[in-house]
């Protein structure tokens, strides 16, 4: 679907200023179809041509509750009264602190920018903590932009090698090969590889970063009990187990991914989903390890690490998880997936729906499950992303990388459920008559 005239003339003019146009390589679609925003308004989004979309993009999943939620910004203004960046304890950033211990169980939190920050931070704090360097990690997972873990998110096959002994892929160039030698990346669900790698490395691994449930991949799940074997692990081996919440973190449940599959972390990353789209992430954890945060043991800072507003949208956004926001975000995406399931099989499509109610994924594939990004990859994404185009042309806007998940908010309606799930039929019949 090409974009209309006045997206396309500022897309042009964003193209002149800004590398491709984007401010991050994900939002690039191509010269024809990159959309420029207007505004967004609950769960929807207009472009500069004024084409409406139901949007499941929702900011790559932090607008938990809507677009331009009353509450939170009128939290926002009357916070921003006392100013915004100080780089000084202020009662917001408490507020939230308390807000999110209370919500999660976790000991002590400390706020960050952005879940790459957050991630980074975090495995810092693992090396510090065990005195190691190596990272693991699991093919399909990402998490953030940072060299550490930025090795086969999106490897190719078969250049990413044989799966018992992966060959780390970097996302691009300017990430230095000798980090490759800090990061070990591995199958997902796979209890036989995990523990012959942390055997065969016995000593060395600082912590097993993990995707909870595979945000980056179609929300792919964790095998029953594969998190705990991975707790298992990490126990036995005194490996600090970072649960990466950047996406589940608030949205899958109040508690994130630790209430949901019921295994806590060592460390957990939050971002996404705790303001509301507001620039705020966290790192979270027992007082074991983030009390060792001190001068010159573990460093940690930011200049705008827990500014006013973005730590008052906080505030206001947990208040509305806490009252029952995701239930909302919940009922949609259950309608959404069990409407996805019945369309496919009317039309003998062999797809898999998957992940939890609020961010569910979808892989065209003849599998009966996926277990790893090597099944995902088997997948049929041209298919995905023609359908994905069908469907922004007729008003409905998920991200068009088979990756990312359907993502839904306590602003989208029934009748955008219903809505999107015509759209989605016709799109699919469309692709399949071409
Ligand atoms: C699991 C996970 N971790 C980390 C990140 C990085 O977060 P940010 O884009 O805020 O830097 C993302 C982003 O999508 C993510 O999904």
């Amino acid at each position: 679907m090409e974009s209309g005239p006045k997206t396309r003339e500022m897309f042009l003019r964003a193209k002149k200023a800004i590398p491709l146009g984007v401010n991050s390589n994900f939002r690039y679609w191509g010269d024809d179809f990159t959309l420029v925003v207007k505004n967004a308004q609950g769960g929807y989004l207009y472009d500069q041509d004024d084409k409406k979309y139901v949007d499941y993009r929702l900011g790559f999943g932090p607008v938990i509750l809507g677009h331009n939620d009353p509450d939170v910004h009128e939290r926002v203004i009357e916070a921003m009264q006392i100013g915004n960046a100080y780089a000084m304890t202020h009662p917001y950033e408490i507020e939230c602190a308390e807000k999110i211990k209370a919500m999660t169980g976790v000991d002590l939190v400390r706020f960050a920018n952005s879940g790459t920050e957050a991630t980074m931070h975090a495995i810092r704090m693992a090396r510090a903590y065990t005195g190691r360097d190596i990272v693991l990690k699991f093919e399909g997972c990402y998490h953030g932009f940072h060299d550490y873990t930025l090795w086969n998110c999106q490897p190719p096959i078969p250049g990413c090698g044989y799966r018992r002994n992966p060959v780390n892929v970097p996302q691009c160039s300017g990430i230095p090969s000798r980090i490759s030698d800090l990061c070990i990346s591995i199958p997902y669900n796979d209890e036989e590889i995990l523990e012959r790698k942390v055997k065969d490395n016995f000593g060395n691994i600082a912590c097993i970063i993990v995707e909870p449930l595979m945000g980056n991949m179609a929300s792919t799940m964790p095998k029953k009990g594969y998190l705990e074997f991975i707790r298992k692990i990490c126990d036995e081996y005194g490996i600090v187990m970072i649960m990466d919440e950047v996406k589940t973190g608030f949205r899958i449940a109040k508690g994130g991914a630790q209430e949901y599959f019921g295994v806590k972390g060592d460390l957990v990353t939050y971002a996404k989903s705790m303001a509301n789209g507001f620039p705020l992430a966290a790192i979270a954890g027992p007082t074991k390890i983030m009390g060792e945060i001190a001068y010159q043991q573990i460093s940690h800072g930011g200049t705008y690490c827990g500014n006013v507003v973005a730590t008052s949208a906080a505030c206001a956004t947990i208040d509305a998880i806490e009252a029952g926001a995701l239930d909302k975000v919940n009922a949609h995406g259950k309608k959404l997936a069990d409407g996805f399931k019945k369309i496919l099989a009317e039309q003998s499509v062999p797809a898999i729906v998957q992940g939890p109610d609020s961010m569910p994924g979808i892989v065209f594939t003849d599998k009966d499950e996926v277990l790893e990004f090597r099944d995902w990859a088997e997948g049929d994404h041209g298919m995905y992303e023609e359908i994905i185009s069908e469907m922004r042309q007729r008003g409905v806007m998920p991200d068009a990388d088979s990756r990312e998940p359907f993502f839904t908010c306590a602003a989208h309606t029934d009748e955008d459920a219903d809505f999107t799930l015509n759209v989605f039929e016709d799109s699919l019949k469309a692709v399949l008559g071409k």
